[in-house]
């Protein structure tokens, strides 16, 4: 396992669509494995493999999802990812990106989404989020279109110092 070089804009993998994901083989797991450790590093909520110079469609989101902040938080990896189903409800929020440094922005998202994917082996997971998982699964799914948030947010504004995570409501 090892931590990635996060790639920031202009760098034009960010730009492109990313590809499908067909072969679950040894190189997957690696990709899968520095994702999560790169993640954990920078550190953020969640990670397209875009990020790392990978233009597969490959996400990793960890974040408590729980009202308990004693609970670890919750690891996915999802493979191939379509949201499903978004929810008429929207909602406001302030969100920054690894790879777009010290920049951030409001942006209205749906308050909850369904995700559909596969797991590591390629088995179909679904997974139903709300609140800032939802968010953070609309951000990450966005990046494997070559979508940032800055082309969502209502408001862009700068920031001091190193702060480029989505932030989670304070
Ligand atoms: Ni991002």
């Amino acid at each position: 396992m090892a931590i990635r070089d996060i790639v920031t804009v202009p760098e034009k993998v960010l730009r492109e669509k990313a590809r499908k994901v067909t072969s679950f083989g040894a190189e997957l797991q690696t990709l899968i494995d520095d994702m999560v450790d790169t993640m954990r590093a920078a550190p953020g909520v969640g990670l397209a493999a875009p990020q790392v110079n990978v233009p597969l469609r490959v996400i990793v989101v960890e974040f408590n999802d729980s009202e308990d902040e004693e609970k670890p938080p919750k690891l996915y990896l999802v493979v191939n990812p379509k949201i499903t189903r978004f929810s008429s409800e929207q909602e406001m929020g302030t969100e920054g990106c690894l790879s777009i440094p010290r920049i951030l922005g409001d942006v209205e998202r749906s308050e909850s989404v369904t995700v559909k994917g596969l797991n590591r082996h390629g088995q179909p997971q679904k997974i139903k989020a709300t609140g800032w998982l939802a968010r953070i699964f609309q951000h990450e799914v966005d990046h494997l279109d070559g979508v940032l948030f800055v082309d969502r947010a209502e408001k862009v504004w700068q920031i001091e110092g190193e702060t480029t995570q989505i932030a989670p409501a304070d």
